[in-house]
């Protein structure tokens, strides 16, 4: 449980936690645990979201492309969050009086943004960029798993060095044809097929340390 709870770069701290906590009441234990905790949480965290957005509706069933919400996916480093008006673009008539739409509704006619909760966050440390994969034929679900599938968005990956790591040294499994990108039941074709794309695209990601510490 501690992997979870500790980044490791607070390794050096467990000795003295565990002498605080033979010597000292659980709560000072607690509250330097509690100060140490980073903000990233591991694989399967899934916040509540104000408004219960589903992907497997609108993503899945209504096969709405991710691009449609998610527009700034191949040009930047960021992915970004759909704002009201994108929503409003069909629930101006869609459903426009259904009580689980409230706080949209709200958001339209104040101009403030809903306040979705972030999932995926890497330490500031970290330099990510989603262009750079996007372009490059990796597609979302290799990432994000089928997101078309969830009623509320789950972190699936672990987002840790190694994993990062893991498809950067060899990363032939990953990679598709870039019109495919957004496609979430693509599956890697045979080896050879999928050597030749990769030698084919020049694929080659790099493992410097300043390629994501920078
Ligand atoms: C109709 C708009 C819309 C479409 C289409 C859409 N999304 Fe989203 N997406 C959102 C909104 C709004 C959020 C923020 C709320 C949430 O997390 O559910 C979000 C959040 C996310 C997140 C989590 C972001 C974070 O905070 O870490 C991921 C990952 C994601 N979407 C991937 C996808 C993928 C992949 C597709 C295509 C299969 C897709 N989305 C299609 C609107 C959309
Ligand atoms: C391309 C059109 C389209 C866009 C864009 C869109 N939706 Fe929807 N949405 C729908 C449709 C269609 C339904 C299903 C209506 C039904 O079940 O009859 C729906 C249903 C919903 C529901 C469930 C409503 C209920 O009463 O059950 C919510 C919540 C919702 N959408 C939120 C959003 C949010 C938030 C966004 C923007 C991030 C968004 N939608 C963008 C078309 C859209
Ligand atoms: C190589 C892995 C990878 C791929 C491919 C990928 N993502 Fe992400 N995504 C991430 C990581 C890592 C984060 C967290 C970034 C951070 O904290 O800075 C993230 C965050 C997000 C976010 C939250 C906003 C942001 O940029 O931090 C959204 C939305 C999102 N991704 C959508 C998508 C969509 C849509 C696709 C496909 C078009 C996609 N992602 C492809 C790894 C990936
Ligand atoms: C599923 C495979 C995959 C995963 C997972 C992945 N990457 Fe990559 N990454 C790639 C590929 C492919 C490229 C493009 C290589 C090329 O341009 O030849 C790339 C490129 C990059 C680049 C751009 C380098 C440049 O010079 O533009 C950065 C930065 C990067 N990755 C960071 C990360 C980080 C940080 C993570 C983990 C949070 C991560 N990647 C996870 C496959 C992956
Ligand atoms: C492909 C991207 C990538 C490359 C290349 C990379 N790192 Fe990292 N590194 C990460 C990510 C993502 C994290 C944060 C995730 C975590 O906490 O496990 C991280 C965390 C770290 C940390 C924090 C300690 C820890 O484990 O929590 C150190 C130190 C570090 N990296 C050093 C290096 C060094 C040294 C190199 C070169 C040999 C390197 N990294 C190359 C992605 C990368």
């Amino acid at each position: 449980m501690t992997r979870f709870l500790f980044p490791k770069t607070t390794n050096l701290l467990r000795p003295v936690l565990i002498l605080l906590s033979v010597a000292v009441p659980v709560y000072a234990v607690a509250f330097v645990w509690y100060c140490f905790s980073p903000v990233t949480i591991d694989k399967g965290y899934a916040p509540a979201q104000p408004i219960p957005y589903s992907h497997a509706l609108h993503a899945g069933e209504l096969g709405i492309d991710c691009r449609y919400c998610h527009s700034t996916v191949e040009a930047t480093g960021k992915a970004s969050i759909p704002p009201t008006q994108v929503c409003m673009n069909c629930h101006q008539t869609v459903r426009s009086q259904s009580p689980k739409l409230a706080e949209l509704r709200k958001s339209y006619s104040t101009g403030e943004p809903v306040e979705w909760v972030r999932v995926h966050d890497l330490p500031d440390y970290v330099y990510f960029n989603h262009s750079a994969h996007v372009t490059r034929g990796v597609g979302c679900s290799s990432c994000h798993g089928r997101v078309d599938k969830m009623e509320t968005v789950t972190q699936v990956a672990p987002l840790s060095m190694a994993w990062c790591l893991d498809c950067h040294r060899n990363p032939s499994q990953n990679i598709r044809p870039k019109d495919q990108v957004t496609r979430m039941d693509w599956q890697p074709a045979d080896a050879a097929s999928q050597n030749t794309l990769v030698n084919h695209y020049g694929t080659k990601p790099s493992t410097d340390c300043s390629t994501c510490h920078r």
